[in-house]
């Protein structure tokens, strides 16, 4: 039996095992200690929703690599259309030259993004270099220096994204020099409202203090590159923003003639339930950001524009990698897979039955302070004590370690949330298997 066929998850030792302990006493001798490291996961192989460490345990994958495997791990048909190409070439350069999957992958996703206008795009390695060619994107056309992003944003980790992404401090501290002129404000982040407002009675005053205060005395609209905005954010803890906000967001970007970045790194290719997260509100942005499940795995990124905005010169912005065609090859099969095997739906169907049992989960457990999601976006957010709503950070820690041990990968986000993002393919069965781990999980930490 191939992991990708089992119906639980098997633990042989308690992990990580003593292979896991070896390997990772020798990563952590050599490798960046910047990398978080949220378990000790030591993978060694991966199928479907499933994931076999070097010890030979086998766990339940919520997390998708982060938002990567949307098409399950090694998908066979994204594996064929890899080893397709490599019979063809790896890389001969798509600035200086032509390859063949650029262009027929540009041309689908300028299909799939929302807008029947005319579009182009830019093709990197990472979300990072989608968002800096946005950014590129934005002020080249406009000829202008001031961004707007939101608090608790993540955009990435280069110096211009960096300035964007307001997550939290470790990842900005001692990096001077980052991009100028970006003005930062709330978010609809409606259970911890910076204004201290309730929702709807608030009127989107979140909108409004752009619209009167940061338009008027920090960030002239015509000295304004863009607003670059996560439809939902992603690392600050899969934080849905009430229905008006982002159509308001596009209207004011509309009448001061701000150009609108969507940033669909993290929310992209049917995550939510729809193929973009934009599509839930209607919204058609001027420029999309996309990364993570665009080809399963393999590096790539993309900034895709309305036509008349992506104006810029030759030579005013372009790289080695992007467009590999190995890569192309790959997110061709992943947009074929997402549509023929209709994943938007499965998400769709199988969010809103997590999303419902993790409600019900909150009339047993008090440390569940929110739930909130759209597709297998989910994210959940402890705390100590609902009225006060004190971050339950220590404990929200302790949960991804107890279902870590009981053979379930999940991922930590914002203060104290736990952010559920499972391949698409994930079944009911499948679902109810890491619901049960869930809740057993959280009686040990309600337990101590
Ligand atoms: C919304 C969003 N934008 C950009 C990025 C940066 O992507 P990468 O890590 O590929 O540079 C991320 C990564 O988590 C993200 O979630």
């Amino acid at each position: 039996m191939t992991i990708g066929e089992i119906k639980k998850p098997k633990i042989v030792v308690t992990p990580p095992g003593p292979k896991a302990k070896a390997f990772i006493t020798r990563d952590h001798a050599v490798t960046s200690p910047s990398l978080t490291r949220t378990a000790p996961l030591v993978g060694v192989e991966a199928e479907g929703v499933w994931v076999k460490d070097i010890d030979g345990n086998v766990f339940l994958d919520f997390s998708s690599g982060i938002a990567v495997t949307n098409v399950g791990h090694r998908h066979p048909k994204v594996v064929e259309a890899i080893k397709r190409q490599l019979d063809y070439a790896i890389h001969i350069n798509s600035c200086d030259f032509y390859t063949l999957p650029q262009v027929e992958l540009i041309e689908r996703l300028i299909e799939v993004t929302p807008g029947k206008f005319k579009k182009r795009a830019f093709l990197g390695n990472s979300g990072t270099e989608a968002v800096e060619a946005a950014l590129k994107i934005a002020q080249w056309h406009t000829r202008n220096y001031y961004v707007i992003a939101f608090i608790g944003g993540f955009h990435g980790r280069t110096m211009g994204s960096l300035q964007l992404t307001t997550t939290g401090v470790e990842a900005r501290r001692h990096f001077k020099g980052m991009m100028q002129g970006v003005y930062h404000v709330p978010y609809a982040y409606c259970y911890r409202c910076a204004f201290k407002q309730e929702y709807p009675d608030c009127g989107l005053w979140c909108v409004g203090y752009i619209e009167d205060i940061v338009l008027k005395k920090l960030c002239p609209p015509e000295d304004t590159a863009c607003m670059i905005v996560e439809p939902i954010q992603g690392a600050a803890g899969y934080i849905v923003p009430p229905d008006e906000f982002l159509p308001a967001l596009t209207k004011l970007c509309k009448e001061n003639n701000i150009i609108f970045v969507a940033d669909e790194v993290q929310t992209g290719f049917c995550r939510t339930g729809k193929w973009f997260a934009c599509e839930h509100w209607g919204i058609e942005p001027d420029i999309i950001t996309l990364s993570k499940a665009i080809a399963a795995g393999l590096p790539c990124g993309a900034a895709i524009a309305r036509a008349e905005i992506m104006d810029w010169a030759p030579g005013a912005h372009e790289n080695t990698l992007g467009g590999n065609p190995v890569v192309c090859a790959a997110a061709l099969a992943v947009l074929d897979v997402l549509k023929s095997e209709r994943l938007a739906d499965n998400a769709s169907k199988i969010g809103s039955y997590m999303l419902n049992r993790f409600k019900e989960m909150m009339d047993e457990h008090e440390l569940i302070g929110d739930v909130r999601g759209k597709g297998l976006m989910i994210g959940i957010e402890l705390v100590r004590d609902r009225k006060t709503r004190e971050p339950a950070r220590k404990e929200r820690n302790e949960l991804l370690t107890s279902a870590f041990k009981r053979g379930l990968v999940l991922l930590g986000a914002g203060v104290s949330s736990i952010r559920l993002a499972p391949p698409l393919i994930l079944t009911k069965e499948q679902a109810d298997v890491g619901l049960q781990i869930f809740e057993e999980s959280l009686e040990e930490v309600e337990r101590k």
